[in-house]
């Protein structure tokens, strides 16, 4: 991720000046990437000449990158971000104590590995957090990747974050979960995770076209009764945690469904004794 937001940042005229990592082969890799033409110096670099550093760390090192970076220079006026999602920005304690800025940036997307794609960011959603200059600079430095912006309460940090891991991994597991399930059941897993993924990708498409509410669909916002007596019936045995996910997802799904006028509540309350629990 550090290296992907670098990319983006210099193609928008900032300066990488340094770059720094625990294996040597790698850093050395994304040094070449980030500024070509300068051989990396031994150990650590100096780093007088620089406004914001970036931690782009896995969660669990932020800290102690903090505390190996807060002897290093002089912090005042200097700002540093860290990428993680859950983590707010006083995990950049140390740094802060010395007199830095710090702030939490984080894109909602996902990259597996570095890309140079100028689109990668373009309409991406970043969370933002923290003090007043390194959040200017995390404003700036997400349009500047092409993306926008938005501002995270930090002691809302985890739950977004949590949000954040539904929507993307845990919706992810939970298709291709089915599509094996599936596959067991007796449909190609190739047809199968092709028929899921595609139903996935037009229900999104049309949420997003749609305002919200107005485009939730399925037999729950039909009122189908005999319908879901069936789905609750197909999870039975070993396919129980299916009926229990049901369960839960639909009466969330009936909630929003009732809140936003697409359930009248006599049909809400039927609905809600059968979507008791799996039987
Ligand atoms: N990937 C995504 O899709 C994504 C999306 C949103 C946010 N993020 C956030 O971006 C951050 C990094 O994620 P990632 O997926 O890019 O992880 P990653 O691919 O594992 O990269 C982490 C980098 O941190 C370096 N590193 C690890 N421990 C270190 C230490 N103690 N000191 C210095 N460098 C250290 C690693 O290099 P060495 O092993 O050589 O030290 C590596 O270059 C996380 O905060 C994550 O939440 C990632």
């Amino acid at each position: 991720m550090g290296a992907s937001l670098a990319l983006s940042w210099i193609r928008r005229g900032h300066r990488c000046v340094g770059v720094e990592g625990r294996r040597s082969a790698p850093t050395r890799k994304v040094h070449r990437l980030l500024i070509p033409g300068r051989a990396r110096p031994r150990g650590r670099q100096e780093s007088a000449e620089f406004d914001l550093l970036v931690v782009a760390t896995p969660d669990r090192a932020i800290a102690s990158v903090a505390r190996q970076w807060s002897g290093r220079t002089a912090w005042a006026g200097r700002a540093a971000v860290h990428t993680s999602g859950a983590l707010p920005a006083s995990e950049l304690e140390p740094l802060r104590r010395q007199g830095a800025s710090v702030a939490s940036l984080h894109p909602l997307t996902s990259l597996a590995d570095v890309t140079a794609d100028p689109k990668v960011f373009e309409g991406v959603s970043f969370g933002i957090e923290g003090d007043s200059l390194a959040s200017r600079w995390a404003k700036r430095l997400a349009r500047d990747a092409g993306g926008r912006p938005f501002l995270v309460p930090t002691e809302a940090k985890a739950f977004y974050h949590l949000c954040a891991c539904i929507s993307s991994g845990h919706l992810l597991g939970l298709l291709e979960q089915a599509a094996e399930d599936l596959a067991a059941a007796g449909i190609p897993l190739r047809q199968a995770r092709a028929g899921l993924f595609g139903l996935a990708r037009t229900t999104l498409r049309n949420a997003q076209r749609g305002r919200p509410g107005d485009t939730l669909t399925g037999p729950i916002l039909r009122g189908d009764l005999v319908t879901i007596r069936a789905h609750l019936r197909s999870a039975r045995g070993e396919r129980q945690s299916w009926g229990s996910i049901y369960v839960l997802l639909g009466r969330m799904l009936l909630d929003l469904a009732v809140r936003h006028g697409k359930v009248p509540a006599p049909r809400a309350r039927q609905l809600r004794s059968l979507l008791r629990r799996p039987r």
